[in-house]
């Protein structure tokens, strides 16, 4: 589309940034003890890449320039969530027994047009897209639907790009929440999106580029899901047979979170573990 082809990974680093810079998900406590571990293992396991593969002075600078041009271009939330966020939601959420989280990615944004029950998602005139509706309950570990709960849906359009962090897309095209009612029900109308790809003008796409490696994410859904006295859950849902569904460069996809649409329709509950 003409208004998305001038998506820039420079543009989007540097919403991704400033989204993630309004962002709260806790203060990590300054625990001396705690910084020694975590930082003396992180840089004893770069040492051993190292020497593992005698690095040469060519190839440190090369890393040197490329760590600058990862931080100048606003890179740096992109390119964590692709490859380092899926173990961080791995060990946060393996005590879980209810719906089944992965990474949030970097770009979520809070306080989008909030329905009761039901909704279509903001969209443009024409959004281009088979239709999907994609409803469920969120109910507590025993099956019994909560009332109040706000599952919020956000998701790329169908060239791949997300409102907010590619240019020319309405403010909260494609990002909507739903307040469940007694039922614990909710029902959203959108359209399906389409794979995601990294954007591969950036140092995140160099290097992937350079390794050989492949910078497409499955299509996906994202969603967000709380309630009082619950844990919230944040997931993505995937389409079965979707490309790179077997191959997705952020390793997020797990099978709980396979979707199988029968005529543009799919259900999805979420049993949400106690707070
Ligand atoms: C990235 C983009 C996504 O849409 C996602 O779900 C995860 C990561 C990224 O570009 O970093
Ligand atoms: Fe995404």
């Amino acid at each position: 589309m003409s208004t998305t082809t001038h998506a820039t990974a420079a543009g989007s680093g540097r919403n991704a940034t400033a989204t993630f810079a309004r962002k709260e998900r806790g203060t990590a406590a300054v625990d001396t003890a705690r910084v020694d571990a975590v930082a003396r293992d992180a840089l004893g396991a770069l040492h051993e890449v190292i020497r593992k593969h005698r690095l040469t002075y060519a190839e440190y600078d090369a890393l040197k320039a490329w760590l600058i041009r990862v931080g100048a271009d606003g890179e740096w939330p992109l390119f964590l969530d692709v490859f380092v966020e899926h173990v961080v939601e791995e060990v946060v959420n393996a005590d879980r027994r209810g719906a089944v989280g992965t990474i949030e990615g970097p770009y979520y944004v809070p306080g989008a047009p909030e329905f009761a029950s039901e909704g279509t998602l903001p969209m443009r005139a024409g959004e281009p897209g088979a239709p999907l509706t994609f409803q469920g309950s969120v109910t507590d570990l025993d099956g019994i639907p909560i009332e109040g709960a706000l599952v919020e849906l956000w998701h790329a359009d169908d060239a791949g790009f997300y409102s907010q962090f590619a240019p020319g897309i309405p403010e909260w095209n494609l990002r909507g929440a739903i307040r469940t009612g007694a039922d614990g029900r909710y029902t959203f109308h959108t359209i399906q999106p389409a794979p995601y790809q990294i954007p591969t003008d950036g140092a995140t796409g160099a290097l992937i580029a350079s390794a050989g490696w492949h910078a497409w994410r499955p299509a996906h859904l994202h969603l967000k899901v709380s309630a009082p006295e619950r844990l919230p859950v944040t997931t993505q849902l995937y389409f079965e047979g979707g490309e790179h569904v077997g191959d997705d460069v952020a390793q997020a996809v797990k099978p709980e979170l396979i979707l199988r649409p029968v005529d543009n329709r799919v259900t999805y509950d979420f049993p949400l573990d106690p707070a």
